[in-house]
């Protein structure tokens, strides 16, 4: 019976066995037989391999498994209510919270005395510069950093560097730098393009700290253009500028003059998700599908009352990466708006003398010499 049934079993496989093979050469011959659609199918995978590639690379996938901004986003970092805190914070009041994105590292040229000073101070501006970048700072120092550009407007510009271990030379030429113009301030960190972040939080901590009396800050880098004289008369109407110059405009509210972040905003930007990218982000560091809106960090203004929200509302926002959308996170968090104008030029604004008539400040001058040459033009003919 038992072996009936195996050979009945073994017969059934055999059959079975026969008939995948017929079916195998059967397709064969079909394929043979048509080598133009062989070709169309070889062309077909080859486009499905290329496009999970492109799929993959592109990171679409991932757009795919973000999560809605609108609906889901929380904020990164302890979620009590920024408000309390900040009125704590500046009450000098203990509170239960500790921060947890604090400037610990030490400063090793503070200057303080640059914000000592008996009237208050119109603007500021503090400079993110590179270490090395002397030339930079001169250029600077000799335009649009000029503070006696204006005899009855005060008016103060800080340079904010790190350290370059190792390089002796360049730390004694700086010492001679802050000797001879006390303007340098210097703190216990690598100055590498990957600590901007650090370098922001420098300066949101000294001018926190050391200027009570500096009514506006302009956040700038070392390779911008701006227009002194530009950038007041924006401070003096912010959402008027500049349309308040060139015709009577009844006087709007002005709802930011205490309250001002401005600069060159992208209200609704995506985080990239292309694999390659310099700036790709990847899902589990920020699983979002859009940024919070944020100013660009090349060159943003605050009011003092700004900077003291944004100051202690960033120091209870985890660090992140790219230091113009950690400060639009901490922006949310403490309630700030961001102002946006478009006289700010992230992308470079390319140079003609009438063209630049209302520009505040534009990104794209690494060369002092350029810059020392337009900026004088431009206030030869009023515009800074
Ligand atoms: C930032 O500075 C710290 C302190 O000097 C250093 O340990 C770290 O490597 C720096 N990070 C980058 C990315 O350069």
């Amino acid at each position: 019976m038992n072996c009936i049934h195996q050979t009945l079993q073994q017969k059934d496989t055999r059959i079975k066995a026969r008939k995948i093979w017929l079916s195998i050469q059967r397709y064969w011959r079909r394929f043979k037989m048509r080598s133009v659609s062989r070709r169309k199918c070889s062309c077909a995978s080859f486009t499905i391999i290329i496009s999970l590639f492109l799929i993959y690379l592109s990171g679409l996938y991932q757009y795919a498994l973000t999560w809605s901004y609108d609906t889901y986003y929380v904020h990164l970092g302890p979620s009590d209510p920024m408000d309390d805190l900040i009125k704590d914070f500046l009450d000098d009041k203990e509170t239960e919270v500790r921060p947890v994105n604090e400037f610990l590292y030490s400063y090793t040229y503070l200057n303080q005395e640059k914000c000592e000073t008996k009237d208050s101070v119109r603007l500021m501006y503090v400079v993110k510069s590179a270490l090395e970048n002397f030339d930079r700072r001169h250029g600077i120092r000799n335009s649009w950093g000029f503070e006696k550009r204006f005899s009855d407007v005060e008016i103060k510009t800080v340079f904010l560097v790190g350290m370059v271990p190792g390089k002796l030379d360049v730390q004694k030429r700086l010492e001679q730098e802050i000797s001879d113009h006390k303007d340098v301030i210097q703190a216990d960190f690598l100055d590498s393009y990957f600590n901007n972040t650090l370098k922001t939080m420098m300066g949101l901590h000294w001018t926190y700290h050391y200027c009570p009396n500096v009514k506006y800050f302009l956040f700038v880098d070392d390779d911008y253009y701006v227009s002194t004289r530009n950038m007041l008369r924006f401070l003096r109407d912010p959402a008027n500028y500049p349309q308040y110059l060139e015709k009577y405009v009844v006087q709007a509210v002005n709802e930011y003059q205490d309250e001002l972040f401005a600069g060159y905003v992208f209200s609704r930007s995506r985080p990239i998700r292309w694999i390659i990218s310099k700036w790709y982000i990847e899902l589990s560091e920020y699983p979002y599908s859009h940024w919070p809106p944020y100013v660009t960090a090349g060159a943003y203004v605050l009011s003092r009352k700004s900077l003291e929200r944004l100051y202690i509302a960033s120091i209870y926002t985890n660090n992140f990466r790219f230091d113009d959308v950690f400060l639009g996170m901490a922006a949310k968090k403490a309630g700030l708006k961001v102002f946006h104008h478009d006289e700010f030029y992230f992308h470079p604004r390319s140079y003609d003398r009438e063209g630049y008539k209302w520009v505040i400040a534009s990104h794209g001058y690494d060369d002092p010499k350029d810059l020392q040459n337009k900026w004088n033009e431009q206030r030869s003919a009023g515009n800074a």
